[in-house]
């Protein structure tokens, strides 16, 4: 039996539907950054970020546990922050929209029970949002004019992949990594090379020194589909450090750093450029945490540039885990129709880039 809480909320998002400037409120909480977000429309009024980053670099990656705590002493406090850097006030408030997965279980339950408590006390309708998609609709704050059909790789900490968007609501998996994500190789590869966590922009830092003269191996190489494969890529680079230390042998870990990222780069641009060829597509979306390499950035406009087609990627901020791309999805799901959350929601530690909203 539907509450009246919930029929109220439903009846909300209805209306709320052919509104342009709804006004969210959007909570993320699915690893080491408790964020929250106020945004009208596509425009930003805030986005609050507290990073665990300085906690977990002791432990030389995120310690979930540690994460959970942390969230629980942040969350109410980013979100008056948000609130009050936004300058509105919490019944301007439209909808509160949350990440429910996929991500480290207790981390997202915190947002999850935060953002359902302050939903039903304002009376107003929750929307759950897939991270994965998130990362992808941060685009459309970045650049307004962005319009599906597109191809984007999706590159983060946890996920890689190469997907067909062909409507705000309509993502398409074309391949997927068989084993590591992009962004883990990168954090796998710099804790080998001692550099501290998070690896990624360490590694960028580091390869700008060297030169791409260690071999790496191509995996997946003769495939004709869009899988990749980076825990091979991550082994090579292991044994080849472990080797020259065994053998006392000089090497330049500069020279390591840039010939992985070279490599990394070079897979999935390559794959993203085939995919948009393929389906007869000129515009290639970048999205996640390593979006924010600016290897990547340069060598996907280069070979872009080549073929005629449009590259787009976020600004910084808005490549690594942040609020306001969740409330940007949130966005989409309401102008297409979404239905609200139930309070019953739960955390899902994994979630398909298909599932636009939970399996109940
Ligand atoms: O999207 P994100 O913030 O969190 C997840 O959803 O996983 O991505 C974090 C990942 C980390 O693995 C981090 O090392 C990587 O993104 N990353 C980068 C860069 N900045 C962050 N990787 C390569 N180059 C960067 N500049
Ligand atoms: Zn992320």
């Amino acid at each position: 039996m539907p509450t009246d809480y919930a029929k109220n909320c439903e009846r909300q998002l209805e209306s709320l539907r052919d509104k342009e400037d709804i006004t969210i409120l959007a909570i993320e909480s699915s690893c080491d950054e408790t964020a929250c977000a106020v945004t009208r429309g596509r425009n930003v009024l805030s986005s609050v970020i507290a990073s665990q980053i300085e906690i977990h670099k002791r432990y030389g990656g995120v310690v979930p546990e540690i994460a959970s705590r942390n969230h629980v002493m942040a969350v109410s406090q980013i979100t008056s922050e948000a609130i009050e850097r936004a300058g509105i006030k919490p019944d301007d408030i439209d909808c509160v929209a949350v990440t429910y997965g996929a991500g480290l279980l207790g981390a997202l339950l915190v947002g999850v029970s935060f953002a359902k408590a302050y939903a039903y006390a304002l009376g107003k309708p929750l929307i759950a949002v897939n991270h994965i998609r998130g990362h992808v609709a941060a685009n459309y704050i970045a650049d307004p004019d962005l319009k599906p059909p597109y191809i984007c790789l999706i590159a983060s900490g946890g996920h890689t992949a190469i997907v067909k968007v062909d409507a705000i609501e309509d993502i398409k998996l074309l391949g997927s990594t068989q084993d590591d994500a992009c962004g883990e190789a990168f954090d796998k590869v710099a804790r080998v090379l001692g550099l501290p966590y998070p690896g990624g922009p360490e590694i960028q830092k580091l390869a700008r020194e060297g030169k791409p003269s260690v071999l790496l191996p191509t995996p997946l190489k003769n495939s004709e589909g869009y899988d990749f494969s980076y825990s091979g890529l991550k082994t090579a680079v292991i044994n080849y450090v472990h080797t020259k230390e065994q053998k006392k042998e000089e090497y330049s870990k500069a020279d390591v750093a840039c010939s992985f990222q070279e490599k990394a780069v070079e897979i999935m641009t390559d794959a993203a450029v085939r995919a948009a060829e393929d389906n007869g597509l000129d515009t290639l979306v970048i999205a996640g945490g390593v979006a924010a390499n600016e290897r990547l950035r340069e060598v996907m406009r280069n070979k872009a540039g080549k073929k005629g087609f449009k590259v787009y990627y976020p600004p910084l901020n808005l490549c690594t885990d942040n609020a306001a791309m969740i409330a940007s999805e949130a966005y989409n799901l309401i102008r297409t129709g979404a239905k609200p959350a139930d309070i019953t929601l739960d955390a899902s530690a994994t979630v398909k880039i298909t599932d636009v909203s939970p399996r109940v």
